[in-house]
């Protein structure tokens, strides 16, 4: 079947069988490579996008459930917040080998736009579906917190 979905803004037309996943849609054939491949099985978060602004495990999502959607990946995070996001992973030392950070920034970024007063329960609690087996979380926190100021503001 057909389908046709915003992707980064971008309207695509993709065919897909019933059990085609989202993820091999953006990395085979749109080749959007920051979604990464991980567990497969919903369990890591390496594979992370937004359906209409909520993250969800493209791993596991069914392609043909994205008709008419809004599908952002890592490639797409290009506003302010997204910036302000990535650059505290990166000053805060929430960046390590990377393999997880695309997905922690599409996490990140999705809470603090609804959230920009969130704080370090509900960063914790956001993250809950994104394996980082490198940093321990405790720079990954920081570094949302540090977002969420600089975003409202507040040096
Ligand atoms: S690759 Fe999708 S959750 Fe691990
Ligand atoms: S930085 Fe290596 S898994 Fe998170």
């Amino acid at each position: 079947m057909n389908i046709t979905a915003s992707i980064n803004g971008t309207s695509e037309t993709f065919t897909v069988r019933a059990d085609t996943t989202l993820m091999d849609v953006l990395r085979e054939e749109l080749h959007l490579l920051g979604t990464k491949e991980g567990c497969r099985e919903g369990e890591c978060g390496a594979c992370t996008v937004l359906i209409d602004g909520k993250p969800v495990d493209s791993c596991i999502y069914p392609a043909a459930a994205v008709q008419g959607r809004n599908v952002e990946t890592i490639e797409g995070m290009v506003d302010l917040l997204a910036e302000q996001v990535k650059s505290a992973m990166v000053e805060f030392g929430g960046v390590q080998c990377g393999y997880c950070t695309p997905g922690i920034v599409l996490s990140l970024t999705a809470l603090l736009r609804r959230f920009p007063e969130a704080d370090e329960a509900l960063v914790r609690e956001s993250l809950a579906g994104n394996l980082c087996r490198c940093t321990g979380y405790s720079q990954i926190v920081d570094a949302a917190l540090a977002a969420a100021e600089a975003n409202r503001g507040r040096p």
